[in-house]
C-alpha cells in the first residue's frame, strides 16, 4: 500500500527485516476502528513479504483502540459508508456477508506464516479488545484496560474475539468478562492467561524487542509448522493430531536435508 492509502486506512506500516509493525494511527479518536482500517489491515497482511516472521499491532498515542467508531452506530449518520444502522435496509444474509468482510483482518492475523503480537497500552475496548485477541500473543502494560463492551451496548462481540478469549481464559472467565463488560487490567490479563508479558508502560518497547528476538531465533519453517500444529490441535482427535505431527515432521526432515 502507498503511504497515502495507509493514511486513508488510519494506519502506519513499518517493515524492518522480519518484523512488520502495523500502527493504528487515529489517536485523536483513540484509534477507533472503521471499515477502512479493517480493509487496510487485511491488505497489509496480504501484501507482506514472505520473509516477515512477526507482525506487531499497536496503537498510536498511548491507547491501543477505543473499539468500533461509535459513529457507525449513530442512527443520525445512517447514510454514512459503513454505518451499521444503514445496513439494516439489507436482508440478514447480506449483513452477515458484510460482517464476514469486516472479520477478515482479524482472521488473517492468525496466519501461520508469521506470529502476531498485540502491544496493548491504554484502552482496548470492544473491537480493540477483539483486535488484541486476534493476535497470537499479547504484550501489555500493567495499567492497560481491556473491556468487552459489546453486551453493555446491546451487542455481541462479532469480530472474531469470542473463540480466542475462551481459548485464553476458559469459558467461565470469558463469560464473566463479557457479560459484565467489566474492565480487565493489564496485570489481571497476565494472571488469567490473556497476556504473555506484562510490564510497566515505559518498558513496552524493550519487552517487544525481547519477545521478537526470541520468536525469530529459530528456523522460520519449523516455527510456522509448529504454530499450525498448535492452532489445529483443539479441533483434532489425538490420532489425527499425531498424524499431523508426523506429516509435518517429514516435511521438516526434507527441508533440513535440502530436498
Ligand atoms: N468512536 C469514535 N470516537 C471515539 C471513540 C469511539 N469508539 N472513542 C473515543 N472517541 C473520540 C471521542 O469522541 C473524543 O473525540 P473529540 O475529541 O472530538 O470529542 C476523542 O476520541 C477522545 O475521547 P475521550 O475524550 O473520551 O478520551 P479519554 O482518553 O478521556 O477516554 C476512552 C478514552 C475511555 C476510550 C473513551 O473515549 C471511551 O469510552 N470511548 C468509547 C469506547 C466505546 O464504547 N467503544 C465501543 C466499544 S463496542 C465495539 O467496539 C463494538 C463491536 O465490536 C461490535
Amino acid at each position: 500500500m502507498t503511504p497515502e492509502e495507509l493514511a486513508r486506512a488510519d494506519l502506519l506500516l513499518d517493515v524492518d527485516g522480519p518484523v512488520a509493525t502495523i500502527t493504528l494511527n487515529r489517536p485523536e479518536a483513540r484509534n477507533a476502528q472503521r471499515p477502512r482500517l479493517w480493509a487496510g489491515i487485511a491488505r497489509v497482511l496480504d501484501e507482506l513479504d514472505e520473509s516477515v516472521r512477526v507482525v506487531v499491532v499497536r496503537g498510536a498515542g498511548g491507547t491501543f483502540s477505543a473499539g468500533l467508531d461509535l459513529g457507525m452506530l449513530d442512527p443520525a449518520r445512517a447514510g454514512d459508508d459503513g454505518n451499521l444502522i444503514g445496513t439494516l435496509a439489507l436482508d440478514d444474509q447480506a449483513i452477515i456477508d458484510q460482517i464476514d468482510v469486516y472479520q477478515q483482518p482479524f482472521v488473517r492475523l492468525t496466519d501461520p506464516r508469521f506470529i502476531s503480537i498485540a502491544v496493548v497500552e491504554g484502552h482496548a475496548i470492544g473491537a480493540g479488545f477483539q483486535l488484541a485477541l486476534a493476535c497470537d500473543l499479547r504484550i501489555v502494560a500493567e495499567d492497560a484496560r481491556f473491556c468487552m463492551k459489546e453486551p453493555a451496548l446491546g451487542l455481541v462481540p462479532d469480530l472474531v474475539g469470542t473463540k480466542p478469549l475462551v481459548a485464553a481464559v476458559g469459558y467461565a472467565r470469558a463469560l464473566e468478562i463479557c457479560a459484565s463488560a467489566r474492565v480487565v487490567s493489564g496485570t489481571e490479563a497476565g494472571e488469567i492467561g490473556l497476556a504473555q508479558a506484562v510490564v510497566p508502560a515505559s518498558e513496552l518497547d524493550t519487552a517487544v524487542g525481547t519477545m521478537v528476538a526470541s520468536l525469530t531465533a529459530h528456523a522460520h519453517g519449523a516455527v510456522s509448522a509448529t504454530k499450525r500444529l498448535l492452532q489445529e490441535a483443539p479441533g483434532r482427535t489425538l490420532d489425527e493430531q499425531r498424524l499431523a505431527e508426523r506429516t509435518a515432521q517429514v516435511a521438516r526432515f526434507r527441508a533440513l536435508a535440502g530436498g
